[in-house]
């Protein structure tokens, strides 16, 4: 899984010869598992046709600021919302000095203006205009404002011209959109993560679990590894793919994970617990299938679990930073203050499971960062998005010093 599996791209193709290489992007981006959706500016329609990166992209295109249907479904404040990423390519000369105007008189430049996330532009013009004194003003006003300027390559034009102004090849242009995912925030850094639910055996077929599915420790796992770091996921068994550049220790009862997660802390900098460890467990686990005894209940003795992350957190080789998490239904700053200060955590992340926007199995997420003294409220956001700010969040605690592990 790349940086850009998942992401939501909003490619903006505009009015130039060049456009037929922004439907090639919006093809490389799809095929690195990006969900692609596509602005035609009035003049890109004249070099390419909707229906064209409408079977490219999987869904419908973008070109009126004001349309019915589209304001109806996804008009362009929720797709400037959508987007994780804006990317204009071709950009054209034209377009390059309305964005430096910061006008809003079509759906290309309005979404530009109203999108919360990183804008990209890939120009594409005659290397004279791109020459001219007017479009490197509009370009420095732009990468002033923190929008990332891709390109342009050089060479043989459309023209017949020769200089810089081509557009440069997609698969170019879809790495340097990656590198907005990737942090550098834990460079050098080890962190440990558990993830997933444990099962408990009662005998070899029967079992204790919860219903975790493991996205929110996967989703971390992901945003580390993304920022530079080094991932050890120790995972319960769940459906989920592992994202890539992460190592994967698979378990299955809450012993193993305790056994797996002793191991590897102790030269992480970062412990993330995030699994739903079962809290108690059989005492003894049938060594052949019970039987069932006709008009007789059974009573299984539950013995409790060692509590993981406690247990890290109360190392000697302590990991700089343990972060748990905290389910709770009632009073949830409260009690997840509580269990924060009661398991030597330096950070909790406690989310409302009342509420069926956030519980287990959902792609969704609100939760609260609380540490001693600093509380965030993250909300309702993609468990990914929200695995990348807590990531944000608590990185800087762990300030610039050398890696301890290799
Ligand atoms: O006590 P509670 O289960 O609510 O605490 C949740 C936090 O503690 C989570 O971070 C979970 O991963 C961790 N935990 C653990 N080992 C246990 C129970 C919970 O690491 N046995």
């Amino acid at each position: 899984m790349g940086l850009l599996h998942q992401r939501h791209i909003l490619v903006a193709i505009s009015g130039g010869i060049a456009a037929y290489k922004g439907a090639e992007l919006v093809r490389l981006l799809k095929k690195q598992g990006a969900v692609v959706r596509v602005i035609l500016s009035r003049g890109a329609k004249e070099f390419i046709t909707p229906l064209t990166l409408q079977a490219l992209s999987g869904e419908p295109t973008h070109s009126e600021l004001l349309d019915e249907t589209a304001e109806a479904g996804m008009g362009h404040i929720e797709l400037a919302r959508w987007a994780d990423l804006v990317v204009i390519a071709p950009g054209t000369a034209d377009v390059i000095a309305r964005l430096a105007q910061g006008r809003a008189d079509d759906l290309l430049t309005t979404v530009a203006l109203a999108t919360p996330a990183p804008v990209a532009v890939a120009p594409a013009m005659n290397q004279q205009m791109w020459a001219n004194e007017a479009t490197q003003d509009n370009l420095r006003q732009l990468v002033g404002r923190g929008i990332q300027i891709i390109g342009p390559d050089a060479g043989e034009q459309a023209c017949g011209d020769v200089g810089p102004g081509r557009l440069l090849e997609p698969d170019a242009i879809a790495s340097a959109l990656a590198e907005n995912f990737e942090s550098r925030l834990l460079e050098g850094k080890h962190v440990v993560i558990t993830a997933g639910p444990t099962v408990e055996a009662i005998d070899p077929v029967r079992y204790l679990s919860n219903h975790s599915s493991g996205k929110m420790g996967y989703a971390l796992a992901r945003a580390c590894a993304d920022a530079g770091a080094r991932v050890t996921l120790i995972t319960g068994p769940v459906t989920l793919t592992p994202p890539n550049r992460v190592d994967r220790v698979p378990v299955t009862s809450a012993i193993e994970m305790h056994d797996a997660a002793m191991r590897c802390a102790s030269n992480a900098d970062i412990f993330i617990g995030a699994a739903a460890v079962a809290d108690y467990r059989p005492e003894s686990s049938a060594p052949e299938k019970l039987k069932k005894t006709a008009g007789e209940n059974r009573v299984i003795s539950l013995v409790q679990n060692p509590d993981i992350v406690a247990a890290v957190a109360a190392l000697a080789q302590r990991p700089a930073l343990v972060i748990g998490f905290a389910a709770e239904t009632t009073e949830l700053i409260a009690h997840a203050r509580e269990k924060r200060h009661r398991k030597g955590l330096d950070y909790i992340v406690a989310n409302d499971v009342s509420d069926p926007e956030t519980t287990f199995g959902s792609d969704q997420n609100a939760v609260h960062l609380i540490s001693e003294h600093e509380a965030h409220y993250l909300p309702l956001a993609t468990k990914q998005v929200i695995a990348e700010r807590i990531i944000s969040l608590v990185a800087h605690h762990l300030g610039s010093t050398s890696p301890t592990s290799g």
